[in-house]
């Protein structure tokens, strides 16, 4: 056992690293630019998407790779997943599934349970019944800080008990579960990757979404949910797929599991609505709902640490106020 609990697998290491990869959730936000990174590194990629918030322009630029074939399939239909992938594979194993795929809307899980159940939980099970049925031996995983529910002080990967407080969050800590115990079965290894917020071009979600697209609606005034307090970090897309890559390449961990964000500090969204309106409605009007959180099930306030993965010797670039800023930029 080596630093950070790692255990070092040679079979899995090197060479075998330029695989083939599989993307669930491909015309994401995040995964879409994990495509076109993947892409780039010179791997042969498969992306599947059921388009539920997933769009085909995200894909633009990996459409016309010949390294890249996507397929509309949704991940719970496995018998129809496994069936296209054998014909992907007859061209060579797939060797890391990348499982991007989940609800990503938080507050509709809220109202309805189902939603996460079938989305964020099922899309996983599915996802690790494809991976056995085609003996694919490695898993990225996507999941968040919503697993971790509410607690005083920074987050660590060791931070428990794991109490979460909305029905996502449940989702993906039982994710993360089913997922620990594949490795027992059949997985060769694991990367668990705990998200934090995660901003950028091509968003289909989240605060500076929401911000402008209420702003474009009504640009007089813009209503914000919960006192603006709320205050968490923020993590650029391009930050946390260079974080990921690096985590896999380093080719060790079964699971390894790792908080990705900022090196330093978060972020209120006071500053986010107070920037999004300078740069898209000078002239708006910001109004509060009130009361401390944005909605049910929403953690109002959390710090990361990312000691672990900074003792690996990687660390972003941005702040999260840079971060909020160039994300505001490239979604006006
Ligand atoms: N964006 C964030 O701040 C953040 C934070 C923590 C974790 N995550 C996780 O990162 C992953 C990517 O999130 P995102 O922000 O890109 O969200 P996103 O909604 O843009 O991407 C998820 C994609 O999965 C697809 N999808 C959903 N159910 C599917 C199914 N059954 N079969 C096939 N495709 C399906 C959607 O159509 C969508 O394109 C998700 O697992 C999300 O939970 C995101």
């Amino acid at each position: 056992m080596g630093a950070g609990g790692f255990v070092f697998v040679p079979e899995l290491s090197g060479k075998s690293m330029n695989g083939t990869c599989l993307v669930t959730g491909a015309a994401g936000f995040i995964g879409s630019h994990l495509v076109d990174r993947l892409l780039g590194l010179g791997h042969q990629v498969i992306g599947v998407d059921n388009m539920v918030l997933g769009r085909r322009e995200n894909l633009a630029q990996a459409l016309p790779n010949k390294q890249f074939s996507f397929r509309e399939l949704d991940v719970n239909e496995a018998a129809a997943g496994i069936a296209f992938l054998r014909e992907e594979t007859a061209r060579g194993p797939i060797e890391t599934v990348w499982h991007m795929a989940a609800n990503s809307d938080i507050q509709a899980g809220g109202r309805d349970p189902d939603v996460d159940l079938r989305l964020t939980f099922l899309t996983t099970y599915h996802t690790l019944q494809m991976m056995q049925a085609l003996n694919i031996p490695q898993l990225v995983f996507a999941s968040s800080s919503a697993i971790y529910g509410e607690h005083d002080g920074e987050l660590k990967e060791e931070t428990g008990p794991l109490f979460p407080v909305s029905n996502y969050g449940a989702m993906k800590l039982a994710s993360e579960g089913i997922i620990t115990a594949a490795l027992e079965r059949f997985l060769k290894r694991a990367w668990i990757c705990r998200f934090p917020n995660v901003i950028g071009s091509r968003a289909t979600h989240g605060v500076i979404f929401d911000f402008l697209k209420k702003l474009r609606a009504n640009p007089a005034e813009l209503e914000v949910l919960g006192d603006g307090t709320q205050e968490k970090p923020y993590l650029h897309v391009s930050e946390l797929i260079d974080a990921m890559i690096f985590l896999w390449q380093r080719g060790q961990g079964k699971p390894s599991c790792y908080n990705i964000a900022p090196e330093t500090g978060a972020t209120t969204v006071r500053y986010i609505a107070e920037a999004v309106v300078q740069a898209a409605a000078p002239r708006a009007n910001i109004r509060y709902t009130g009361g401390s959180r944005g909605w049910v099930g929403d953690v109002a306030k959390f710090r990361y640490s990312t000691t672990k993965l900074k003792s690996l010797g990687w660390s972003p670039k941005m702040t999260s106020n840079e971060a909020v800023e160039l994300a505001i930029s490239e979604n006006l």
